[in-house]
């Protein structure tokens, strides 16, 4: 059963860190959240102002944080000594668990800078696990030629090609995550099988693209949920369509979220806070 269009979260225009522009769609003013998924950010400017004053240090509790570069060049450090160059399609997975203190500084005066940053929720038995850090650079992400055109990058989950399953680099996720970035040349239709108990949505940064059975147009710059079903189906418009699509097991737990801590209970927020203030948040 082909998935349909079921409901749309614009992004909308705000700013986070120190005055950077973005759009945010989950976890915007409404909080709307699709289980795991607790906030997505696209930020994409050409112009410095919009951007340099980057993400000084921050603290993150209880999730995991993806950012994907389309085009730029930032440099992320954390209080465990972690240093990583993010560039031009390259992926940091950021498990916070109990505790991180990062900053996500642009590397840059000029040009554009452009990509994702996804916040995916963690299940109550890992909120409190030891922070984690992953670097991928562009090499270790598998980019598959499709047979008319176009292209799938495949950064988390897999993707059926030629007959063999093709690995992400990202493994050993509770949540189970699919990330692909799928370029699509124009009127060029696509297809991937997403199981029925994950929660789905596609985000088109490009062209247009309509999805589902019938097809609908889905707007740009919009997280947009899919509904029940177990097959993704899409069509790029005459202009190609570039897109990402995002799926995941839902945890079905309570979400208390204060800023950049999210946790299960008003109490265990209530011990972030305190732990922050206090010197006890992070472990070295
Ligand atoms: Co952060």
């Amino acid at each position: 059963m082909i998935r349909n269009i079921q409901t749309i979260i614009p992004g909308i225009a705000t700013s986070d860190g120190a005055g950077v522009k973005l759009r945010r769609s989950f976890g915007g003013q409404q909080r709307a959240r699709l289980d795991p998924f607790l906030m997505l950010d696209e930020f994409s400017s050409n112009d410095p102002n919009d951007y340099v004053a980057g993400f000084p240090a921050h603290p993150h509790r209880g999730f995991e944080t993806v950012t994907y570069m389309l085009e730029g060049h930032m440099l992320h450090e954390d209080h465990l000594g972690n240093k990583g160059h993010l560039k031009t399609g390259g992926v940091q997975w950021m498990t916070a668990g109990r505790g991180i203190i990062h900053s996500e500084m642009p590397q840059q005066v000029s040009g554009a800078m452009r990509g994702f940053q996804l916040w995916i929720n963690l299940p109550a038995l890992e909120k409190m696990k030891p922070a984690g850090y992953q670097d991928i650079q562009v090499e270790d992400i598998p980019s598959l030629a499709l047979a008319n055109g176009g292209s799938v990058k495949v950064i988390a989950g897999s993707y059926e090609h030629d007959g063999h399953e093709v690995q992400g680099p990202i493994q050993g996720v509770t949540t189970e995550p699919l990330f692909l970035d799928v370029h699509l040349p124009p009127l060029m239709e696509f297809e991937h099988g997403i199981p029925q108990e994950l929660n789905a949505f596609i985000y088109v940064y490009g062209g247009d693209l309509a999805v589902g059975d019938p097809m609908k147009v889905a707007p740009k710059q919009a997280a947009i949920v899919l509904g029940a079903g177990d097959r993704l189906r899409v069509k790029s418009d005459g202009a190609g369509a570039q897109f990402i699509v995002l799926a995941a097991l839902p945890l079905h737990e309570p979400i208390v979220q204060h800023g950049p801590f999210v946790m299960n209970t008003q109490a265990e927020i209530e011990q972030a806070i305190d732990d922050y203030q206090n010197n006890r948040f992070v472990v070295t």
